[in-house]
């Protein structure tokens, strides 16, 4: 099964939208495999954005990344990337499909609600940014 990091941003957080999202995970038939709450530093979502540091909005979106609580989750699915994509619809929510978490949730190209893995070496990459210090399969 492919694994892809997903996580529900400050914008949908603060909404109370992490049920709606987690229940729409599931009916798209993902496994969960690892979910915890956080509050970026403006430190760590530049680490995590590292891949922006030169586009004109990486301080505003690092600010906002760091602006209030994330869920991160480990999704397991069959093309779990793409699908996952998929399902949160395009970057801008303006432009996201009718039926998408971003159509539905998303406020602005910035605070779009959810993130994803790009390709299988960025679910990898982020999937050690934020469990790399624990045992994943002991601590979840
Ligand atoms: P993500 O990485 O969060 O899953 O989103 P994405 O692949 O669809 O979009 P990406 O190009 O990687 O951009 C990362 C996040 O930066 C914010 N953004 N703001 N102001 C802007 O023009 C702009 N463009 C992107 C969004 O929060 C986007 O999800
Ligand atoms: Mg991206």
């Amino acid at each position: 099964m492919e694994k892809t990091l997903a996580i529900i941003k400050p914008d949908a957080v603060k909404k109370g939208l992490i049920g709606k999202i987690i229940q729409r995970i599931e009916e798209e038939g993902f496994k969960i495999s690892g979910l915890k709450m956080l509050h970026l530093t403006k430190e760590d979502a530049k680490a995590f954005y590292i891949v922006h540091k030169d586009k004109s909005f990486y301080d505003s979106l690092t600010d906002f990344m760091s602006s209030g609580e994330i869920v991160v989750m480990i999704l397991e699915r069959e093309n779990a990337i793409s699908h996952w994509r998929k399902v949160m619809g395009a970057t801008d929510p303006a432009l996201a499909e009718p039926g998408t978490i971003r159509h539905e949730f998303g406020s602005s190209v910035e605070r779009n609600a959810v993130h994803g893995s790009d390709s299988p070496s960025t679910a990898e990459w982020e999937i050690s940014f934020f469990y790399k210090d624990m045992q994943l399969e002991k601590i979840k």
